[in-house]
């Protein structure tokens, strides 16, 4: 029998997972005794990954209008030769110095569009620096503010379990004619590390983002028989089912078992492989949660981020990646109240630029994605004035050949445009 989410099996205290203190006063909370804008860096952090470097004592102590005042004449300074880059999720204290604010697939886009910039600092996540990286012109440099800014789906598949999970269907597959199409194309989600996006370019496989995930399955489609989809199992399931596969040719692997856990009939009549990844944000939003919104505001408008579990976002009324959110919340009419199933400062953003509309997070136990409000701006200013002193601080550099590799992958995500 086929499971179809590991992570209904992860039970957590909600209440314990956040500090409401966080939601309240983010600033306040980051100068509370014991936290701090260094306090990531007291993480316990596995082996082996990169390790940030120390924040600066002098930047820990600066209060919020001095890190302001530095970012902004650092900018300044700097004119043409940087671009920001800020993801949605990023705090307002940071996305206020962005020069492009968007979702994956358009801060991709974003950094292509300044080839004379010297530097890109990416204030989002490890794996959207990397990107940045592979598709920027050599010379150019990539900057992750704070190091530690990972994406713990990103984590759930490393190299050697998609190699070695690739091998065994491979094996499974060998008597199949490969002449029209191909057994397996590999699909890995934005979200991944670039040595797994260089496996995507090296097997004739793809990136795609949450806004064109339907162009690259159809994309993949017409190349093979079946994709294996990695890291995200809601991703890759939402995507498919919205497409019209069966969920019982969805199964999920287990690359941690003989045969990938999964009956051998079964993974031959497959469609799409699910990897059992997810993210830790949205799989807190429940069908429950979106009934209690129902019953006390009838007429709401549900909207939440496809990496929700599928009964999530089957219970919505639209699901879409960041900037679907935030077109769906503009496309509203003053008086209308919308329930947002994503990251907390996204929300908080759009009910701030829409205050005749009520707008609300799902999850009641408000959690910022912990790993995105990393970059806090006191990395932002010692980056900033790394470069007026003329040092690159926290640069992300990709090997050349697995930039090369991955590159054909992500060329492809780049052509197959959201619909
Ligand atoms: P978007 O591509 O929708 O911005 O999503 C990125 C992400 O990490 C969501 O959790
Ligand atoms: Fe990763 Fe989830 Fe954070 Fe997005 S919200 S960066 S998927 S941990």
């Amino acid at each position: 029998m086929t499971t179809f989410s590991v992570d209904e099996l992860i039970t957590t205290a909600p209440e314990a997972s956040c500090d409401a203190d966080l939601a309240a006063g983010p600033w306040a909370f980051d100068l509370s005794p014991g936290y701090g804008p260094g306090a990531s860096e007291d993480d316990v952090i596995p082996d082996p990954v990169v390790r940030p470097g120390q924040l600066p004592v002098a930047y820990q102590r600066m209060d919020e209008a001095e890190l302001h005042a530095r970012i902004v004449a650092a900018k300044e300074t700097l004119g043409d030769k940087l671009v920001v880059l800020g993801h949605f999720y990023q705090r307002d204290e940071v996305v206020q110095h962005a020069d492009f604010v968007g979702d994956s697939f358009q801060l991709a886009n974003a950094a292509l569009t300044r080839p004379d910039a010297e530097t890109i600092v990416f204030c989002g996540v490890h794996f959207m620096a990397e990107t940045a990286d592979i598709l920027a012109r050599p010379e150019q440099h990539v900057i992750l503010p704070n190091l530690a800014a990972g994406c713990s789906m990103a984590d759930m598949a490393d190299e050697d379990s998609v190699e070695a999970a690739w091998e065994e269907l491979m094996e499974l597959y060998a008597d199949e004619d490969q002449s029209e199409l191909a057994s397996v194309i590999p699909v890995t989600y934005m979200n991944s590390s670039a040595a797994l996006k260089a496996f995507c370019g090296r097997h004739g496989g793809i990136v795609c983002t949450s806004s064109n995930a339907a162009t690259v399955l159809e994309w993949a489609f017409a190349r093979g028989r079946r994709l294996l989809f990695f890291p995200d199992q809601h991703l890759g399931r939402n995507t498919g089912k919205a497409m019209g596969v069966p969920l019982e040719q969805m199964p999920m692997i287990n690359p941690r078992k003989p045969g990938l856990g999964v009956d051998a009939q079964e993974l031959r009549d497959a469609r799409v492989l699910l990897w059992p990844g997810f993210c830790s944000v949205h799989k807190r939003f429940t069908v429950a949660q979106i009934e209690q919104a129902r019953a006390e505001h009838p007429g709401v408008k549900v909207v939440v981020h496809p990496e929700s579990p599928m009964p999530v976002v089957d219970a919505a009324d639209a699901a879409g990646s960041t900037d679907f959110i935030r077109k769906f919340v503009a496309a509203s009419e003053p008086g209308d109240v919308i329930a947002i199933g994503t990251e907390i400062n996204l929300v908080n953003r759009l009910a701030a630029e829409y205050p005749d509309r009520t707008i609300f997070c799902l999850d009641p136990v408000i959690c910022p994605c912990s790993t995105m409000y990393r970059i806090h701006p006191g990395y932002l200013a010692w980056v900033l004035d790394g470069l007026l002193e003329g040092e690159v601080r926290n640069e992300i550099v990709v090997d050349d050949d697995v930039a090369a590799h991955a590159k054909v992958a992500l060329e492809r995500m780049l052509a197959a445009l959201p619909k």
